[in-house]
């Protein structure tokens, strides 16, 4: 099949597709009710920069013949690579890390003695969005730091999430390049990184085990869990969604948080005021009142 650069007999590398006004609206619309992310009219060259290399390597000519493929296809598999290029990964280890000071320093010790009080030795802790890995990677490292020779007397692994394949993929292989690991505190990289042939880091076995990434897409409205979290992260997506989006996920992390468990969001994103739900820490670090 001829593609719309040679139909228009336009070298590869200079041709640039258009995406009409109905097209755009077919797409965001997608995007908006499939993963709750809000693409407004200044996303419309990110969209087309996002999506033409895909529909150029899948032979696909316009962006309606793309939307109509997304909607037939049966496997989930066309709508997989869709989000893997729509979602913005962009993640580092320590990245907001009074946010990691606070979890290590406060309220992992708080949740600890709640539960130690309780004899329960189980803890939960969920990174939603977790991306490439390096934040539930960091918080493993935190928790191992923080038990030391107790780890192992407790249930205490994390659950990490994200709706993109190709980030949990990355997040599973656990390597990553100086720039990322640079901010990771000496004592834990010395301990939990290991330098590997080609000059990146591998995350060490110990910490990988600890971490169990899955897909899952936070526009679910119910969550598949059996039971709370101590502690939930859910950092820097919450700018992709609206208002309403934001208010009833945070909602549904409310019935998921335990007594006394906190919610950690990114410091640029907000929560209500009037909300009664958690009582605010410290900035985008918030608690739910014990029972
Ligand atoms: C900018 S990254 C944030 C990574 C990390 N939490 C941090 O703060 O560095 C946002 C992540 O949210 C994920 N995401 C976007 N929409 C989502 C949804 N509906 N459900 C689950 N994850 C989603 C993206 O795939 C992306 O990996």
């Amino acid at each position: 099949m001829r593609n719309a650069y040679e139909a228009h007999n336009l070298p590869n590398a200079i041709a640039a597709m258009t995406i009409t006004d109905q097209e755009f609206d077919q797409i965001r619309s997608l995007v908006y009710d499939r993963f709750g992310i809000t693409l407004n009219d200044g996303k419309r060259t990110l969209v087309i920069g996002r999506l033409q290399k895909l529909l150029k390597t899948e032979g696909i000519r316009t962006f309606k013949d793309y939307y109509d493929s997304i909607l037939t296809d049966t496997t989930g598999r066309v709508l997989s690579k869709f989000v893997n290029r729509m979602t913005t990964n962009y993640t580092f280890f320590n990245r907001e890390k009074e946010h990691f000071e606070f979890f290590s320093k406060t309220a992992l010790p708080k949740v600890v003695t709640q539960l130690e009080q309780k004899k329960e030795k189980k803890l939960r802790v969920w990174c939603a969005a977790c991306s490439t890995g390096e934040e539930p990677y960091m918080l493993a490292m935190l928790m191992q730091d923080f038990f030391g020779h107790r780890y192992k007397e407790w249930d205490a692994g994390l659950l990490a999430t994200d709706i993109s394949s190709r980030a949990i993929s990355v997040a599973k292989a656990g390597i990553y390049a100086d720039e990322r690991v640079e901010k990771i505190p000496g004592h834990l990289s010395r301990r939990y990184l290991k330098r590997i042939r080609g000059g990146d880091w591998a995350v060490s076995e110990e910490i990988k085990r600890e971490v169990c990434f899955r897909r899952f897409n936070l526009m679910n409205t119910t969550f598949p869990f059996k039971e709370g979290f101590d502690i939930i992260f859910c950092r820097n997506v919450m700018i992709y969604f609206d208002k309403a989006t934001r208010e009833s996920l945070i909602k549904r992390f409310y019935q998921f948080t335990k007594p006394g468990g906190y919610l950690f969001i990114g410091h640029s994103e907000t929560m209500d005021r009037k909300q009664q739900l958690y009582k605010n820490i410290i900035p985008a670090v918030f608690r739910r009142e014990t029972d």
